[in-house]
């Protein structure tokens, strides 16, 4: 029996892509935006914001960050979500 857990143990860690998943990331532009992967993963559920298998999600300029944070923001602002620039751009 404990032969068979870790040998599931094993095959569900061999199968975990090798992925580097940060804490938190920092976006730079317009001042500092500071994302905590961590606590959002934790009180949102990865599928809030991976669809099927969690990847990498292009952060890059307005567009794509405002789509990536600020529509959700918008849509969870009575959840505490910021919607304040200031918020999430600190110079
Ligand atoms: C609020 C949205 C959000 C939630 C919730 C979230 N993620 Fe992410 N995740 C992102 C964003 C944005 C990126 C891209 C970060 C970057 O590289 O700039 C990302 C990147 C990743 C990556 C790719 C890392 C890399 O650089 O290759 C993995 C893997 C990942 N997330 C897994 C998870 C898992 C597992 C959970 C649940 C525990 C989760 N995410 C929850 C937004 C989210
Ligand atoms: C799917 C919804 C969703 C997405 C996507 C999302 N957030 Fe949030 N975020 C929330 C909610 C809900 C809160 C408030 C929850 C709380 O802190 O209790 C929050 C809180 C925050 C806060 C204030 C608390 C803190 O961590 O300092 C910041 C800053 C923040 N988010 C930045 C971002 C950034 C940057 C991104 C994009 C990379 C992002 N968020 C994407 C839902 C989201
Ligand atoms: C929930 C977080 C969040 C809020 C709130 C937010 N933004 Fe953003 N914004 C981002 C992210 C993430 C980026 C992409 C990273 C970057 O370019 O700095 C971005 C990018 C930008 C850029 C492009 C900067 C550059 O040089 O690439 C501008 C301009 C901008 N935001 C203006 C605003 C304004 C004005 C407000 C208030 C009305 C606002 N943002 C509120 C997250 C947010």
């Amino acid at each position: 029996m404990k032969k068979l857990l870790v040998a599931a143990l094993l095959v569900a860690f061999a199968a975990t892509p090798a992925l580097a998943v940060e804490d938190t990331y920092s976006y730079t532009g317009k001042g500092t935006v500071t994302f905590n992967h961590k606590v959002h993963g934790e009180k949102l559920g990865c599928e809030a914001c991976h669809e099927g298998e969690p990847a990498k999600i292009e952060v890059t300029d307005k567009a794509t960050g405002h789509a990536a944070c600020l529509d959700c923001h918008k849509e969870k602002k009575a959840e505490g979500a910021p919607t304040k620039c200031g918020a999430c751009h600190v110079k």
